[in-house]
């Protein structure tokens, strides 16, 4: 019998992630079918249960449903804990549910392995403190860089979401980078975790923001540059990337959570980019 997996979210037939899986199976030479799933907005729960009855062996879960399967799932791994969302489900023997989160550490070696960001050293500024923020704060901060300052347009919610980290990372709002650029020097990386790209915006930000050689990372991506990987190569930035990169990376270690198996990244990544 074939493993069945898929992704679930609403809406989903944009979703790439049939594509990526689809692509690693054939590399890996896994024997497995992953599909998607339409949930419904009420009933997300059962649409879960549906799924595994059938004999499902994983899920991934997307928008608008990550914090909904935190909720759902008593068992989770220490980073769905720290983002507060669950993006992978993992059916046990016995159909016990394991949630975890590979967001955060899709990104992390998005920049580290694919593309050479050293933390070390690095001053790393995360702008917005919703839910994408929130999951990818802790592995961020587990790449160990010199400072991690969370600004947001909403001041008090980076607050919250930067008391709740720890003492190593910093809260402001976006108003008060300009004392804070001056004051502690311009940042190495400025990830955007805001949603402000959907509207085709960027936050606003001090022009002395980016660090000469600073790099630029927005989460979102899109058949044409972001909003913000605009604004960083108007800025000088010296790396602009999008969040297709993640998006790869993610798919891959969940991937391994299920398979035991690491695929190979960067040609799915190609393939997707059209080369
Ligand atoms: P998500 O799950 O994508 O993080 P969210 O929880 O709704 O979505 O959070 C959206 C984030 O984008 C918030 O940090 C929001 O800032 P506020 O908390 O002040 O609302 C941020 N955001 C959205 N549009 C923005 C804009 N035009 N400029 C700056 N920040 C923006």
């Amino acid at each position: 019998m074939i493993d069945h997996y898929a992704v679930i979210g609403h809406p989903i037939e944009h979703s790439k992630s049939p594509q990526i899986h689809a692509a690693f199976a054939r590399q890996t030479g896994e024997h497995l079918e992953y599909g998607r799933i339409l949930g419904r907005l009420d009933d997300f729960a059962e649409d879960v249960r549906h799924f595994v009855a059938e004999g499902g062996r994983g899920l991934n879960v997307t928008v608008p449903f990550k914090e909904q399967a935190w909720q759902l799932l008593a068992d989770r791994s220490d980073r769905a804990e720290a983002a507060g969302a669950v993006n992978t489900i993992l059916v046990l023997d016995g159909g016990l549910l394991r949630g975890d989160n590979t967001d955060g550490v899709g990104l992390v070696r998005d920049l580290t392995v694919n593309h050479g960001f050293d933390f070390a050293g690095k001053r790393v500024l995360l702008l917005g403190a919703g839910g994408a923020a929130r999951g990818v704060l802790r592995p961020l901060l587990d790449a160990g860089p010199a400072a991690l300052v969370v600004a947001n347009r909403t001041t008090s919610k980076a607050l919250d979401l930067a008391g709740h980290a720890g003492a190593a990372v910093q809260g402001c709002g976006l108003e008060d980078l300009s004392g804070r650029c001056g004051a502690d020097g311009p940042f190495d990386l400025i990830i955007n975790a805001t949603s402000s790209g959907l509207d085709g915006q960027v936050p606003v930000l001090p022009d002395d923001c980016l660090g000469a050689g600073g790099w630029v990372y927005d989460l979102l991506y899109g058949a044409v540059p972001t909003p913000f990987c605009r604004w960083g190569r108007e800025h000088g930035a010296e790396k602009v990337l999008d969040g297709l990169g993640m998006l790869v990376e993610q798919a891959a270690e969940s991937f391994l959570l299920w398979r035991g198996v690491r695929p190979d990244t960067a040609p799915v990544i190609a393939m997707l980019r059209g080369g």
